[in-house]
C-alpha cells in the first residue's frame, strides 16, 4: 500500500472535528493519518482530544508574536518539521497571510458551516437563518487568500427546521461536518481532488 497522506489538524477551540478526523483515521485501511494537532490557543479544549488519541500537540500561541508574518513563519516551520502533506483547519480562528497561503496552496483545507459560496465569514448559521433559507449545510474547501473563497471540495446539506435557533441549526450542521470532513480528506488522499494554482 502507498504511504498515507500526512494530515496536521489546526484548531482553536472545542475540537469536535479534530475528534471526528482522529476517529476516522484510526480505522483500518484509511488513506490518511493525523500526524499532528496544532493550536494557537494554549487553553483549547481540543488539546485533550488530541492527547486521548496520542496525536502530538503543538501550541503556537499567537499572543507571543509581534506580527502575523512571524506567527505564520512559526506555523510553517512546525508543519515542515512534522512533514505534513496537508493542513486541515477545523475551527482555526486565524486569518493567515497571503504569503503563507500561497506557499501552502493546494495543501490547506478548511471546513465552514454553510453551503459556500453562501454565508462566508462569521456566524454563518445565523446568516442562513436571517436569509430564511430552508436548506443549509457545510463545505470543505481549499484555502486561498480570500476568506472562505477557495475551490470547493465537497458539501453536505442539512435542513433548516421551523423554530431553529443558531444553536439548534449549528448542532445539526456540526453532525454533518463530522461525516463530511473525513469523506473530503479521503478524496484528497486518494487523489480524486487536487488544487494546483
Ligand atoms: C465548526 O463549525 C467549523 O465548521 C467552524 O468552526 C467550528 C469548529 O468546531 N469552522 P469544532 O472545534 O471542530 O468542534
Amino acid at each position: 500500500m502507498s504511504a498515507k497522506l500526512r494530515v496536521a489538524v489546526l484548531f482553536s477551540g472545542r475540537g469536535s472535528n479534530l475528534r471526528a478526523l482522529c476517529e476516522d483515521a484510526a480505522k483500518p485501511g484509511r488513506p490518511y493519518e493525523i500526524i499532528a494537532a496544532i493550536t494557537n490557543r494554549p487553553g483549547a479544549a481540543g488539546i485533550r482530544i488530541a492527547n486521548d488519541f496520542g496525536v502530538p500537540v503543538h501550541v503556537i500561541d499567537h499572543t507571543g508574536f509581534d506580527s502575523r508574518e512571524a506567527f505564520d513563519a512559526a506555523l510553517d516551520e512546525t508543519l515542515e518539521a512534522c512533514r505534513a502533506d496537508l493542513a486541515a483547519f477545523a475551527g482555526f480562528m486565524r486569518i493567515l497571510t497571503p504569503g503563507f497561503v500561497t506557499a501552502w496552496a493546494g495543501r490547506l483545507v478548511n471546513i465552514h458551516p454553510s453551503l459556500l459560496p453562501r454565508f462566508k465569514g462569521l456566524k454563518p448559521q445565523q446568516q442562513a437563518l436571517d436569509a430564511g433559507v430552508s436548506v443549509s449545510g457545510c463545505t470543505v474547501h481549499f484555502v486561498t487568500p480570500g476568506v472562505d473563497e477557495g475551490p470547493i471540495i465537497d458539501r453536505a446539506e442539512v435542513p433548516v427546521m421551523p423554530g431553529d435557533t443558531a444553536e439548534t441549526l449549528s448542532a445539526r450542521i456540526l453532525e454533518a461536518e463530522h461525516a463530511l470532513y473525513p469523506r473530503a480528506l479521503t478524496r484528497i488522499a486518494e487523489g480524486a481532488v487536487r488544487f494546483s494554482p
